[in-house]
């Protein structure tokens, strides 16, 4: 198996299974030409995202890490009417490329993008004693991932989901000899959902457009 097989598949299944949606494919043109990495989720990650949080009936939704707002534009789509979706972004570029393609898309009335670091956002968000919230996706810095993990265990409710991006990666976490950053930093993760009785989850391995990686499913009871 191939990276080019890979994609191909990933092409295939959303040529057929996703409805077309231009302004997604907007968003990633839109979000190239300002030189973003391209390192948002793919699409078929994007729509699992969109059904996961329609699956729960998810109102207020925080993710942490926008980009140019593609995973927010599948996450805003999920919403109902009156939801909302806060979406937390330190790079000003990114934050005024998602808030753009976020408009564009027409889901700008649901989607606030709020700049700054994400740990001192998210403590701001404690401190005005922010509504406790019924998805989140985490897919920022990945060192902080347990940091951000632990916030949202304090800011969501029993039936809650909270889905953390790359947390396999190039697949090192079960090697005892890779101690780099990444690897450290979802180990801890793995630690604190180990140890945290008020949640239960699991990681899927995955492979497609954006390589071999996984993600974290979690579930807060
Ligand atoms: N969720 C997006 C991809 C996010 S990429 C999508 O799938 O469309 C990771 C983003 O996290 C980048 O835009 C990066 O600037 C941002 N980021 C990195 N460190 C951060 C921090 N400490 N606080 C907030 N955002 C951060
Ligand atoms: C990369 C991929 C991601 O999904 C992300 O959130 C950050 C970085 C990467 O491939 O480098
Ligand atoms: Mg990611």
């Amino acid at each position: 198996m191939s990276q080019e097989q890979w994609s191909e598949v990933d092409d295939y299944l959303t040529s057929l299974l996703h409805d077309p949606d231009a302004s997604l494919d907007r968003a990633n043109e839109a979000a190239l030409a300002a030189r973003l990495p391209p390192i948002q989720v793919s699409a078929p990650l994007g729509k699992l995202l969109h059904l996961m949080a329609k699956m729960i009936g998810a109102r207020r939704i925080l993710e942490v890490g926008t980009l140019g707002g593609y995973s927010a534009t599948w996450l805003g789509r999920a919403l109902p009417p009156e939801g909302k979706l806060l979406t937390l972004e330190i790079d000003p570029t990114h934050a005024e490329v998602a808030r753009k393609n976020i408009d564009a898309a027409g889901v700008g009335n649901s989607v606030e993008v709020r700049l700054g670091r994400a740990i001192d956002t998210l403590a701001a968000l404690a401190t005005e004693g922010v509504e406790p919230f019924d998805f989140v996706f985490i897919d920022a810095d990945k060192p902080s991932n347990a940091d951000y993990f632990a916030w949202a265990l304090d800011h969501t409710h029993a039936g809650s989901v909270i889905v953390v991006d790359n947390t396999v990666q190039a697949g090192t976490v079960a090697d005892p000899s890779a101690t780099d950053d990444q690897t450290l930093g979802v180990r801890r993760l793995f630690d604190l959902i180990r140890d945290e009785p008020r949640v239960t989850a699991t990681t899927i391995q995955t492979v497609g457009t954006k390589g071999y990686d996984g993600f974290t499913v979690a579930l807060v009871l």
